[in-house]
């Protein structure tokens, strides 16, 4: 059995972003609700997609608790086409995690023993197939430590975006359980899949000599080919902090614009943060635009 005998066509997931690394806590969310507001202000229709327990893609957003993330796990359950938030922003939907995410492992176990694993690991790429005509970029904002998932997030996307911090259990550990779902999810279920590249995340920007030393570590665990994202996004902790605050929640764009149009609270860091996320978005839509017309 193939995603094809499922009804699953890879082409069509020809420009659906996921954030992914083994690891928690190195930037997926941080950088699929910035990607995501960069790609609608562009004027795509985008959508973005929380699957993670703690649905703390809002905090990037600001949209509140919602379902907390019921309407996904009930789309998920039953295999019929997600329903996302609508209007976000303009152009931006989302299809809302939360605490009833924390089903949808249970929900992949129940379809695998009924059905067998590839139904399993297809079921977002189903539930996400008839949405994709109405947009032209989505983002997945994929989950930490829970292998299924992962592979699900990985089954449903044809670019992969790997966030590291320079800490070794990011890279070492984190890197590695992405390489091999990655590795077993080309293999045997999306041939399409392809990792885009790696991004240095919360880093300092001049710290060359670091970055080249990830750069180099990143490679022997993901192949001499992997590519890395020549904008880093600069450690600034006071911005990023501020963006997730209650009152804010939202892209760190927004905070640049409301210091510019006075808040002076706002730190100044907030403005080339901000341009570090929109310059990683359009790296990432050039590099993806460059490798489909490659092939
Ligand atoms: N530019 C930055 N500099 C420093 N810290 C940052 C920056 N941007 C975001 N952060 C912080 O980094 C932390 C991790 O980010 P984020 O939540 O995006 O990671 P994650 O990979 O989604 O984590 P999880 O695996 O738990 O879902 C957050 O506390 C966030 O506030
Ligand atoms: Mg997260």
């Amino acid at each position: 059995m193939s995603a094809a005998d499922l009804g699953i066509d890879h082409a069509l997931f020809a420009n659906v972003f996921m954030f992914g690394n083994g690891k928690g806590g190195v930037g997926k969310t941080t950088l699929t609700g910035n990607a995501a507001a960069k790609s609608a202000r562009e004027g795509l229709r985008t959508l973005a997609i929380d699957v993670n327990g703690q649905g703390n893609l809002r905090r990037e957003l600001g949209y509140g608790e919602q379902d907390e993330g019921e309407a996904f796990a009930q789309s998920m359950r039953s295999g019929t086409p997600l329903v996302p938030l609508t209007g976000v922003r303009e152009n931006l939907d989302v299809v809302v995690g939360g605490r009833k995410v924390r089903d949808l492992n249970d929900i992949f176990v129940s379809i695998a023993t009924s059905q067998g694993p590839l139904p399993a690991f297809l079921r977002l790429a189903q539930c996400l197939q008839p949405l994709l005509p109405k947009y032209d970029a989505v983002f997945i904002d994929s989950p930490p430590e829970n292998p299924n998932l992962l592979i699900m997030c990985l089954a449903a996307a044809r670019w992969l975006v790997t966030p590291v911090k320079s800490d070794s259990a990011s890279l070492e550990d984190g890197l590695k359980d992405i390489a091999s779902s990655f590795g077993m999810v080309k293999s045997q279920i999306n041939p399409m899949l392809t990792l885009l590249g790696v991004v240095h995340f919360a880093s300092p920007r001049n710290a060359t000599g670091i970055h080249k030393d990830v750069e180099e570590r990143a490679k022997k665990i993901l192949g001499k080919v992997s590519h890395t994202f020549d904008t880093v996004i600069g450690q600034s902790e006071k911005a990023a902090e501020l963006a997730r605050r209650p009152g804010f929640f939202c892209p760190v764009y927004e905070l640049h614009e409301r210091r510019k149009a006075g808040e002076r609270s706002i730190p100044e860091a907030a403005t080339a943060l901000s341009e570090d996320h929109d310059a990683l978005t359009i790296e990432i839509f050039e590099r993806a635009q460059m490798l489909r017309s490659a092939t």
